[in-house]
């Protein structure tokens, strides 16, 4: 059944990243992989937060991301036992199962309060880049296992900015675009543009680097953040319609929590909906925001498929040439690894193929 697969798929997953991780070597098989680019502060880990529908990243005013976040989410069906002793429980002791996330430098560790995940991610942050808005390019790789997620894998990053601050190197500038382009130039990078709807979509400069990468547009989606702080009388009506500058794939509005909702520590349930009732009552607008990112991952599946073959071609050989010197004895397990997890992954995206064309998303 689809849980056993999903269950391999799990388990070959951790494998070979974990696998990769202690030789080095970052994502060797190209993934679907959604990441967010955009201006600091435009609302980049907002959005993430919103697909993932649970409070768990750092956000606000000024540098908050400081450091890139491999964000896996991966589906696991509710009250699974999937991994778990005979008769063992998958929960706290306050009764909370089925949704946890975990850490690649804390293994083994669940994390069942979201909020210990986002104190988690502040503390290592500050322990690789200090207190003062320094940056990383070393990223934090977080796990999520989840009944409503989709498996794949979002990539938060920090934002473009120009003048340094604190302990930030002159050269920020550069080095963050560099930070970016490392993750947004593989052709199976999702990039999501984010751009605030209160500022000039010309000026924006998650357009303009997704422009320099994926000039057809063929994987680019457009998010305009902060609508609900346009000022009065202005909307996004001819920005989505194409009239300003056309995406292929569009633009997609939302509205996320504002500074004031973060101090008050506002629920994403709350905040959801209050999204909804903004769009509903306002006659411009439509939320899109998860069929399009669902049609897009969709329409990117075969194409991932065929590289996922190529990929096992490819690093097969390439390991099997580094051969003992660099793997050591680990050569062969790596190159097994490789081999279950890309038939364990065709498989699963062929299930996923066609719930999502049967649900007609
Ligand atoms: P990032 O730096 O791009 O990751 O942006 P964050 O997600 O950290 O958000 C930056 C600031 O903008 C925070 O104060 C958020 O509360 C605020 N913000 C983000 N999106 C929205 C939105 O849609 N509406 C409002 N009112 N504020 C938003
Ligand atoms: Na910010
Ligand atoms: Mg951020």
């Amino acid at each position: 059944s689809k849980g056993i697969m999903d269950k391999h798929l799990i388990t070959t997953i951790n494998k070979l990243q974990d696998a990769f991780a202690t030789v080095g070597v970052q994502n060797p098989v190209d993934l679907p992989q959604i990441t967010v680019i955009g201006s600091q502060s435009s609302g980049k880990s907002s959005v993430l937060e919103n697909i993932v529908g649970r409070d768990f990243l750092p956000r606000g005013t000024g540098i908050v991301t400081r450091r890139p976040l491999i964000l896996q989410l991966i589906h696991r069906p509710a009250g699974s036992t999937d991994g778990l002793k005979d008769g063992a429980k998958n929960e706290d002791s306050a009764g909370n199962g089925d949704e946890w996330g975990e850490f690649l430098h804390i293994p083994g560790q669940k994390y069942y309060d979201f909020s210990k995940i986002r104190d988690e991610i502040i503390r290592d942050t500050e322990a690789k880049t200090g207190r003062n808005a320094g940056i990383s390019a070393v990223p934090i790789n977080l796990r999520i296992y989840s009944p409503n997620v989709l498996t794949l894998t979002l990539v938060d990053l920090p934002g473009t900015t120009k003048v340094p601050v604190g302990d930030q190197p002159k050269d920020i500038e550069k080095q963050i675009r560099e930070m970016i382009l490392k993750y947004i130039t593989k052709p199976n990078a999702i990039i999501l543009a984010v751009t605030g709807a209160n500022t000039d979509l010309a000026n924006s400069d998650g357009l303009k680097m997704a422009r320099e990468v994926d000039p057809e547009g063929t994987r680019t989606i457009g998010v305009l953040t902060k609508v609900d702080l346009m000022d009065q009388g202005t909307d996004v009506v001819d920005i989505l319609a194409g009239r300003i500058i056309p995406l292929r794939l569009g633009y997609v509005p939302v509205v996320n929590r504002g500074q004031r909702d973060i101090e008050t520590n506002k629920a994403i349930s709350a905040a959801l909906e209050h999204e909804k009732a903004f769009f509903e009552n306002h006659p411009s607008y439509r939320s899109k925001a998860h069929q399009i990112l669902m049609h897009h991952i969709k329409n990117t599946l075969p194409e991932i498929k065929a590289k996922i073959s190529a990929a096992l071609a490819k690093y097969g050989a390439e390991l099997a040439q580094l051969g003992d010197s660099i793997l050591g004895n680990n050569s062969n397990i790596v190159l097994n690894i490789i081999t279950e997890f890309c038939n364990d992954y065709r498989t699963v995206l062929d299930g996923q193929n066609q719930e999502l064309s049967s649900n007609e998303l």
